[in-house]
């Protein structure tokens, strides 16, 4: 079958695929306590995609030209039996590449089951190597150390890691030199993400961003950086190498540099609705049409009419105005 492209002639390859909104952390920049306290309702079960459900949906994108899928939340760790999940993609003849992004602290106990199901690489989040500066980001008094065992953890059951920091200014901007230097020691691939104005409720502001230009010119002050060429079209993180070793850094360039000319992502949120950006309004309902009793070359051809209308490329066209008053979804609805 012929690979589909959307109004900018851009395939779709990546699927992100989100299990649940729920987390165990209330990242300051993601889920605030205030807004995401006791009362806040999450996704009833009947709401969230069976795994069934999923692994169908799954087939007929790989089939429509998707090659990597990526399992987000919320924390995609606490949907129950998720290594059940993972065995069932890792069995899609098509699919190249299947990884997870997690928050980690829950891979002491799950790394060796993941890997057993399939999985060969985590994302792991960890903004913070001082305890006092990572407890008030994930706010629920969580020590590096829960993450640092999850790491050692992935990397002992043979997974490949790569390490995400999300940079905020006045958040951990003193931490960027000090995770540089422990995962440039432990050969383990960092990225620094640029803080984005996902959702409603993070209070985002242009000054809170620390640029890829800041972070690297930075970085130089005590690094030799030397550029790698992408892997393939649409890689989100612009990468370098340490010079003199095999250990690479990434940076995610959202704000400075938007990467939406590359863009082959689709979302599909816990409830099944397909989003066509991470900054899009409105998704696709694809559950309901799932529950309907269509067959998949019916729902084939909705997903293909879906993404054939796509023109979106929200950080290209980012502006104060968009900023302010476009309605987003929020990041652990939607995973990231
Ligand atoms: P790899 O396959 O390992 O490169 O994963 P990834 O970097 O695509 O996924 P991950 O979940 O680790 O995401 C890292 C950061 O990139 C997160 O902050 C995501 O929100 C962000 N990101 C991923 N895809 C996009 C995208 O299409 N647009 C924007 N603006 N940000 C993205
Ligand atoms: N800006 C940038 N990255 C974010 N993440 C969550 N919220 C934001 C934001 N506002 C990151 C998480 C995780 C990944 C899925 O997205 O820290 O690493
Ligand atoms: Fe933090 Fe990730 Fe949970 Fe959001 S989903 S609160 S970024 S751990
Ligand atoms: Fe893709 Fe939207 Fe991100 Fe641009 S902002 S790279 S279109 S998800």
């Amino acid at each position: 079958m012929k690979d589909i492209v959307d109004k900018r002639k851009r395939p779709l390859q990546d699927l992100r695929i989100s299990v649940t909104d729920r987390c165990n952390f209330r990242c300051t920049y993601c889920m605030p306590k205030e807004l995401f306290g006791k009362d806040h309702v999450f996704m009833p079960k009947e709401h969230l995609l069976s795994f069934e459900e999923i692994e169908r949906l799954a087939n007929i994108f790989v089939e429509l030209g998707v090659k990597k899928i990526r399992l987000t939340g919320g924390e995609p760790l606490l949907r129950k039996d998720i290594d059940v999940l993972i065995n069932k993609l890792t069995k899609i003849d098509g699919l190249n590449d299947l990884g997870l992004t997690t928050n980690g602290i829950h891979l002491v106990k799950q790394a060796e089951n993941l890997k057993k199901a399939g999985l060969n690489r985590v994302n792991i989040s960890l903004d913070a190597l001082d305890d006092t500066v990572f407890k008030s980001i994930n706010d629920r008094g969580v020590n590096t150390s829960f993450v640092l065992k999850g790491i050692d953890k992935a990397v002992d059951v043979g997974m490949e890691v790569k390490i995400n920091m999300v940079v905020k200014k006045g958040m951990n901007d003193q931490e960027i030199l000090p995770m540089a230097g422990l995962f440039k020691e432990r050969g383990i691939t960092l990225r620094f993400i640029e803080f984005m104005d996902v959702g409603q409720t993070n209070g985002w502001d242009f000054s809170h961003v620390v640029t890829k230009q800041e972070l690297f010119d930075l970085l130089q002050t005590e690094h030799v950086l030397e550029p790698i060429e992408p892997a393939y079209l649409g890689e989100v993180a612009k990468r370098y190498r340490y010079k003199g070793t095999n250990t690479e850094v990434g940076f995610i360039t959202s704000v400075s540099e938007s990467f939406c000319s590359s863009c082959t992502r689709g979302r599909i949120a816990a409830d099944g609705h397909f989003y066509n950006c991470l900054f899009a309004t409105n998704g696709f309902d694809l559950k309901t049409l799932l529950r309907s009793g269509m067959d998949d070359n019916e729902l084939k051809d909705k997903i293909i009419g879906n993404w054939e209308r796509r023109s979106d490329q929200y950080s290209a066209e980012r502006t104060e105005e968009t900023v302010k008053n476009r309605k987003k979804i929020e990041m652990s609805y939607i995973g990231g």
